[in-house]
């Protein structure tokens, strides 16, 4: 034993300490992403069963949570077709699949992710560059078809380049931004202003 060296600056009690602290973080790190999973779920409090694309969805200013919270409404089935839970999901799975495979998030964002040449996309369903709601859909597939052709205006002055994507494909990413537009963000993109209403 040497007297010059306190317990608390010995290798021994550091080399302990470092495993009990990894060890523990570890646990932790399980107990949360255990706490995670349920909540980030399709299906949950926040996240939506991919079939909320039969409905109307809607955004409005809670005052309790001082945010914009989604407020889904009624049946409202995307390209008028009611979809199985099944289906739903297969077509909004699609759509995501096309969003990764065209790199939109070299210039988009997605819940914050991605680059910033562009604006988020996780509400563009409920942007008011649509123009109306009874327009919107139509709108949004003409648009990514041929964003050159049919370019509109959502303020970013900045232009978006034809990326060639068949009707399909175009349906399949508005089936996409429907159902992200019904996850409950926490407010988040703020100050996101949404499309006029009728009456
Ligand atoms: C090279 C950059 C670039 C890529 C790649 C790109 N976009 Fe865009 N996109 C833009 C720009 C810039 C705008 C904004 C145009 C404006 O402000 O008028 C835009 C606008 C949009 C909008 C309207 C945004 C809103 O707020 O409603 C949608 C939807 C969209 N893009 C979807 C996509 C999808 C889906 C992909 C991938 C298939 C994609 N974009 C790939 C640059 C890009």
């Amino acid at each position: 034993m040497n007297n010059a060296t306190p317990w608390w600056s010995s290798e021994v009690f550091w080399k302990k300490t470092a495993i009990w602290v990894t060890g523990s973080m570890f646990v932790v790190l399980i107990i949360l992403t255990l706490d995670s999973i349920p909540k980030i779920t399709a299906g949950s409090e926040r996240v939506p069963a991919y079939s909320v694309i039969n409905k109307h969805i809607d955004y409005k200013f809670n005052d309790e949570r001082n945010i914009q919270v989604p407020l889904i409404g009624g049946e409202d089935p995307l390209f008028g077709k009611m979809l199985s839970e099944e289906e739903a999901e297969a077509l909004v799975s699609y759509g995501k699949k096309i969003t990764q495979g065209r790199n939109c998030m070299g210039c988009h964002t997605l819940l914050g992710n991605g680059s910033y040449f562009a604006p988020d996309l996780t509400k563009a369903w409920l942007d008011p560059g649509w123009s109306s709601e009874e327009e919107r859909e139509e709108m949004m597939i003409a648009f990514l078809m041929d964003p050159v052709e049919n370019a509109r205006s959502f303020g970013s002055g900045r232009m978006m380049p034809n990326l060639h994507l068949s009707r399909g494909e175009a349906m399949a990413v508005v089936a996409f931004l429907k159902w992200m537009s019904s996850i409950d963000t926490n407010g988040f993109p703020y100050n996101f202003t949404v499309i006029d209403k009728e009456g």
